[in-house]
């Protein structure tokens, strides 16, 4: 090996061996280098597998990471240095060390002060209060951010919306953790907002290696999504233009269904439920089936006949109806305000997730608690229970 290259791959064992390694940075790619690659950079990570060393490969429009143990890393760095890539420049934090390599093959090397002597940040998702890179270029072709990767002021509602998302995923899997190959389905992707959050989010910052498929029903939304996926690298995510009634899920670890019109929300909960799904997250919208069918018998009559209240009281009874079938079928449920009123005004999110504490008498208490609402709002039946 060119002595240089060994002496820099030295360094950089013996920094990472000493916990003194911080970042290490490729740049100037040769013609070798995949297309539309311009650096990589490096970092210490503390992932629930052990330490590694995430590579992010930084490509025009994307960026894709990999993580990495020690030994693999640097074999990683010896087949791309002078050949994929001309400069390299290892931060530590005893010293820094730049080569570059001359086209005759040979490489120099210099030596500097630490710019930081303090130890890296090891923490996986260090960036607590930002789960989400808006510089991610798939932001910009959803329409989040201009081509800077700023928020465009008209997309701020989103942008929050988008965030908090994932701030209640996050609490979730603390709960709940999925596993590494987890199997997830949006139903009612739409424009795949949140489809491409969550697999961001779970790739990038949980280092999971997740299989997500939106489920949407209109074609050209699926046919932009999976386009938008495949520019952004998103290997494990997919759309299909289907009924969410038709999908079959064979392994069912995450369902999310938001703002899924109407019944689609029970038709997506029914799936989840049937799956057996860990965790199952809906924020339903447009309440229309109860609303058809009340009648009340009960001390709310009078207050009911205002149309607007009766609106409210309806989507109160669809959604506390369908937190008590989950928990009737051994989920463990939460239901509350997803995002302020302020930001969008379907807010209510129930959130289950699969406790295994079914038992026979919890069951019968919930179904009874499900037969009382429907008798004192006479209502003959809720889609959700229809479907189960
Ligand atoms: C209001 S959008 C929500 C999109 C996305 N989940 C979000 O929150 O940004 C609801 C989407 O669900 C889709 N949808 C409604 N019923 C469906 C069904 N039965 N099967 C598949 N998709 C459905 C609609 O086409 C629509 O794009």
């Amino acid at each position: 090996m060119e002595p240089n290259t060994q002496r820099f791959l030295d360094n950089f064992k013996t920094a990472y061996a000493a916990g003194h390694f911080l970042k290490c940075t490729l740049s100037k790619p040769t013609p070798a280098a995949p297309e539309g690659l311009k650096n990589i950079y490096q970092r210490p990570v503390d992932l629930k597998k052990g330490p590694h060393i995430a590579f992010t490969f930084r490509y025009k429009t994307r960026d894709e990471v990999k993580n990495f143990t020690a030994p693999e890393a640097a074999r990683q760095l010896e087949q791309l240095l002078g050949t994929v890539f001309l400069n390299a420049d290892l931060f530590t934090t005893e010293q820094d060390i730049s080569i570059s390599f001359g086209k005759n093959g040979l490489a120099a090397i210099s030596l500097k002060k630490p710019a930081q002597t303090a130890p890296a940040d090891t923490r996986h998702n260090r960036e607590k209060q930002r789960l989400l890179d808006p510089a991610a270029p798939w932001l910009h072709e959803l329409g989040i951010t201009n081509a800077k990767g700023e928020v465009l002021h008209a997309a701020q509602d989103k942008w929050k919306q988008i965030n908090k998302f994932l701030e209640i995923i996050e609490g979730l899997l603390h709960e709940h953790p999925l596993p590494p190959d987890a199997q997830i389905a949006d139903m009612g992707s739409g424009k795949g907002y949140l489809t491409f959050a969550l697999y961001d989010f779970l790739s990038r910052q949980m280092g999971l290696n997740p299989h997500i498929t939106g489920i949407e029903l209109r074609q050209n939304l699926v046919d932009f999504c999976n386009k938008t996926a495949q520019k952004a690298g998103f290997a494990g995510l997919h759309f299909i233009a289907n009924d969410i009634n038709d999908f079959q899920p064979e392994r069912l670890d995450l369902l999310i269904a938001l703002h899924a019109c109407d019944t689609a929300t029970d038709l997506a909960l029914a799936k989840g439920i049937h799956a057996r799904a860990g965790i199952v997250i809906v924020a339903p919208c447009c309440h229309k089936q109860i609303r058809r069918d009340m009648e009340t018998h009960n001390e709310l009559e009078p207050i009911l006949r205002h149309g607007i209240l009766e609106e409210r009281q309806a989507e109160i009874v669809t959604d506390g109806i369908r937190a008590l079938l989950l928990e009737a079928n051994g989920y463990k449920t939460n239901v509350f305000e997803f995002i302020s009123t302020e930001h969008t005004a379907k807010n209510v999110m129930i959130t289950a997730i699969n406790g295994r504490r079914w038992t026979v008498d919890g069951r019968r208490a919930a179904l009874e608690k499900v037969a009382a609402l429907k008798a004192g709002f006479g209502i003959q039946e809720h889609y959700l229970e229809k479907l189960l």
